[in-house]
């Protein structure tokens, strides 16, 4: 038997306080209720890539809502995937010592304690879907909200193709230093009906630490990579963010669809408004920590890659090596 991992005290770790601080173990189950939601939005419109359409605006507003309800189940049922197959596809291997690389044991119980939170938001993410389906009568559509998964595994594996392991613990790594900030765009918004912004404020006091859990694990594995595989695992990297952030195409024109829109109208809305991902602005804005995350472990020393990251619209983060971590989580 081991004893690796009795005599050496670490380091203070960012779910330390996991039995005390997780959703999973301390949080309450939300529930809608209609009757006190009414006069707000399922979604931000301004985050509903679509909304703006000029086809969309000419829908009349009961389309418009149920629109705007689908764009919430497609979020919560992609979370769902993502969660279930690529974070956790990642902390198992971390957790179970799979990975292939010498990682620090205190990892492991941690990248469990991951594993128990993202079934868990998963599992809410679920119920949320169902319960505003049921109140609202606007039923889930029976799509495949799983896609960008294939797709993420698709680039990661090209970039990787030796590699294996290294892409899942990369997509993980790019997924879960993006979400916190995809996650706090919502529960400071009023206009939101209010259980939406609960879970996801909850997902993302979670995701804060996280975070920090995945920040700490590529520095980890950076220094376990070869010259050559680093530059593979970073010329991946734009890729892996873009397609993280872009939405699913089907789902849209589906919901499109059921909104009264013609199939060749939906296809287009949908290409124009969602194919080529977020606008460089947003998605400069929401991949913040993890150009940082890459800044600090030197990704952009790497000769050609601030000018490959710059080439798919991505900068290198205001690097400022310091600040990695995110900061606001904490503090509730
Ligand atoms: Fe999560
Ligand atoms: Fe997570």
């Amino acid at each position: 038997m081991s004893t690796h991992h009795t005599a050496r005290p670490h380091p203070p770790g960012p779910l330390d306080r996991w039995y005390e601080q997780a959703g999973v173990r301390t949080g309450v189950r939300r529930m809608f209720h209609e009757e006190t939601e009414r006069g707000r939005v399922f979604f931000p419109a301004g985050l509903v890539p679509y909304a703006g359409h000029e086809a969309v605006r000419r829908l009349p507003p009961e389309r418009v809502r149920e629109l705007t309800v689908r764009h919430l189940y497609q979020f919560l049922l992609s979370t769902t995937h993502l969660e279930t197959r690529v974070v956790n596809t990642a902390a198992e291997a971390v957790a179970n010592a799979r990975t292939g690389l010498d990682l620090p044991p205190a990892l492991r119980p941690d990248a469990f304690k991951v594993y128990c939170d993202e079934g868990y938001h998963a599992l809410y993410s679920l119920d949320l879907a169902d319960q505003i389906a049921a109140a609202t009568g606007i039923a889930i559509p029976d799509e495949d909200y799983g896609g960008f998964v294939d797709r993420l595994r698709t680039s990661a594996r090209r970039a990787l193709p030796d590699a294996p392991a290294l892409a899942a613990l990369l997509q993980a790594v790019v997924f879960e230093t993006l979400i916190t900030a995809v996650l706090n765009e919502v529960p400071g918004d009023p206009s939101v009906v209010g259980v939406v912004r609960d879970l996801l404020r909850d997902h993302a006091r979670d995701e804060g630490r996280h975070h920090r859990f995945f920040s700490a694990l590529f520095r980890e594995l950076w220094t376990h990579l070869s010259a050559a595989d680093r530059v593979k695992a970073a010329k991946a990297l734009p890729e892996l963010i873009r397609t993280a952030l872009t939405w699913d195409l089907a789902p849209v024109r589906t919901s499109l669809r059921l909104a009264g829109l013609d199939a060749d109208t939906a296809r287009r809305v949908a290409d124009d408004c969602c194919a080529a991902g977020p606008d460089l602005r947003r998605l400069n804005d929401t991949a913040r920590s993890t150009l940082r995350l890459c800044a600090a472990v030197g990704v952009f020393d790497l000769p050609g890659m601030r000018e490959h990251f710059a080439a798919h619209g991505l900068g290198d983060g205001d690097a400022d090596p310091a600040a990695t971590e995110p900061v606001e989580q904490e503090t509730q």
